[in-house]
């Protein structure tokens, strides 16, 4: 019994995980278009200010917007930079679509009192 558990447990951790690769080099995350990504978003800056971000497809556009207005990213081809967009919000969008916490209920569960 305690092993059948154990391999689910394993199982469920490896599907939440999305056996998702990261490209050691870059530090992104492959993906059919995470070359694209990697060369017009790396040349001045490492991948850390991209993973760290977390931003929706609005904000990072917006970002995108600035860097071109000030800090000298080139203009992308808009085909291109729909590319990039979704592999932004695919794997760098908002960590959480909601405003709310887990159910109370969930969350005072562990207390002793
Ligand atoms: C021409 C240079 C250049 C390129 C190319 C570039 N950036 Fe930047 N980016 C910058 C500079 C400069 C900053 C500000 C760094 C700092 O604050 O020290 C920055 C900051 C950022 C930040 C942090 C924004 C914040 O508010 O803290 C993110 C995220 C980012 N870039 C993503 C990208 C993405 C995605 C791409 C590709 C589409 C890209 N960058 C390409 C120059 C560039």
């Amino acid at each position: 019994m305690k092993k059948i558990i154990l391999i689910l447990i394993l199982f469920l951790s490896a599907s939440w995980a999305q056996n998702l690769e990261i490209n050691p080099d870059t530090g992104l995350i492959i993906d059919p278009d995470s070359p694209l990504v990697e060369a017009n978003c790396l040349a001045c800056h490492g991948s850390n200010l991209i993973t760290n971000m977390h931003a929706s497809r609005k904000a990072w556009l917006a970002a995108i917007r600035w860097m071109q207005d000030s800090e000298g990213l080139w203009e992308i081809e808009p085909e291109d930079e729909e590319k990039i967009l979704n592999y932004l919000e695919k794997y760098y969008g908002e960590k959480y679509d909601t405003r709310r916490r887990i159910p109370l209920a969930i969350l005072l569960q562990n207390k002793t009192h």
